[in-house]
């Protein structure tokens, strides 16, 4: 339905019939994260089963994605800043006791997610950040270990080699005197020979658009409680120490037990300046669905560009959230987006307990031209 005539639809309707209309089957078993989380779901909807605690349940799940090199948003393998080190944001809320706890600028230490509920449970504190946070780490026994994977830092020697291609001088390539210069392409080939085509056209394609990638995941269970958990590495080629809205409580997470929980991937700037999962959730205390909250702290962020649509169309940004009725929703600022020639679909993950996870379409805000 477009907005339009739901607005039209609903604006007829009595407050207590709208209410009914949107209610959610109540408390149940249910996992919403970002679309890179579907084993996340299954693995944090096998915790929820076993009569686990919701915080617990996330964690768990998002683990599975920061211990993956192929995730290249996420924990280990995720790519780096611009001097090649990877860094590491996440943060935790747990509903029933109204707690949170995030850590942000990690290096070294794979499961963020673990330490910023360690920082949580074991502290009096919310934020723990860098040289600390490391510290903290190893005082809780965590294992330190070199998170630039050979295909992160492949993306990275590419990033610093488009430099001289966009600037016309940079000393990370071949020399000012080589003979021709190489292809893009061809210079990483010849210095990764191992790697396939697909993994050179992936390496120069996030070289020409850092991406920001992310997992966030929220988890509802039957007694009505909830929890979520953002964990990230942040925006690739960032400045070091540059830290986005995953660890940022209200922005890139946020749970109030009573009333639901939301969450954001994609460029954290924009999500900071709206403080979006704070906004979305009091959106949904007011009234609103997850998914009208979520298209409403969109036209928040697309308010802050005057609407401009190109650009609006340089980056990213997804709201997820769950309702403690156990409605959800998620929505994207674009509906999907070409890369290397094929068109993506905005999605999101979505374990309900009756099967393996699956992936949901986003609502959207804007419609990408598809050349
Ligand atoms: N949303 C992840 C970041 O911007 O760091």
């Amino acid at each position: 339905m477009r907005r339009r005539d739901w607005l039209m639809a609903n604006a007829a309707l009595p407050l207590a019939a709208r209410a009914a209309q949107n209610a959610g089957p109540g408390p149940t078993n249910l996992v919403v994260s970002s679309a890179n989380g579907l084993k996340a779901c299954a693995k944090a909807m096998e915790v929820l089963k076993a009569g686990g605690d919701t915080l617990d349940a996330v964690v768990a799940g998002v683990t599975l994605v920061e211990d993956d090199p192929n995730d290249t948003s996420v924990g280990y393998g995720g790519l780096p800043n611009e001097e090649g080190v990877v860094e590491l944001d996440a943060s935790v809320m747990h509903g029933p006791t109204r707690r949170a706890g995030s850590v942000a600028a990690v290096r070294n230490i794979k499961n963020v997610a673990k330490l910023a509920k360690l920082v949580m449970e074991q502290t009096d504190h919310i934020m723990l950040v860098g040289e600390g946070a490391l510290r903290f780490a190893r005082a809780w026994g965590f294992e330190e270990t070199n998170l630039l994977t050979e295909r992160a830092r492949m993306a990275w020697i590419a990033w610093k080699q488009s430099l001289r291609d966009r600037e016309g001088n940079n000393n990370w390539t071949d020399g000012l005197d080589s003979p021709a210069a190489l292809q893009a392409a061809e210079r990483l080939k010849k210095l990764f020979p191992s790697a396939s085509d697909e993994l050179i056209a992936w390496a120069l394609d996030v070289a020409a658009h850092p991406p920001t990638g992310t997992i966030n995941c929220l988890a509802l269970n039957a007694r009505g409680e909830i929890s979520g958990v953002t964990t990230t590495s942040g925006l690739a080629w960032k400045i070091p120490g540059r830290v986005g809205d995953s660890p940022i409580i209200g922005a890139g997470l946020y749970v109030d037990q009573d009333v639901g929980a939301a969450g954001s991937t994609g460029r954290g700037e924009e999500n900071i300046r709206i403080a979006g999962a704070h906004t979305i959730v009091e959106l949904m205390r007011q009234g609103m669905t997850p998914r009208e909250a979520c298209l409403e702290a969109l036209r928040r962020i697309a308010r802050n560009f005057r609407n401009n649509t190109e650009l609006l169309n340089r980056f990213d940004i997804n709201f997820y959230a769950l309702r403690r009725d156990g409605l959800y929703g998620a929505a994207s600022l674009w509906d999907g987006r070409m890369r290397r020639g094929y068109w993506a679909d905005s999605q999101f993950a979505v374990n309900d307990g009756s099967g393996e996870s699956r992936l949901e379409k986003c609502a959207h805000l804007l419609e990408r031209k598809r050349g």
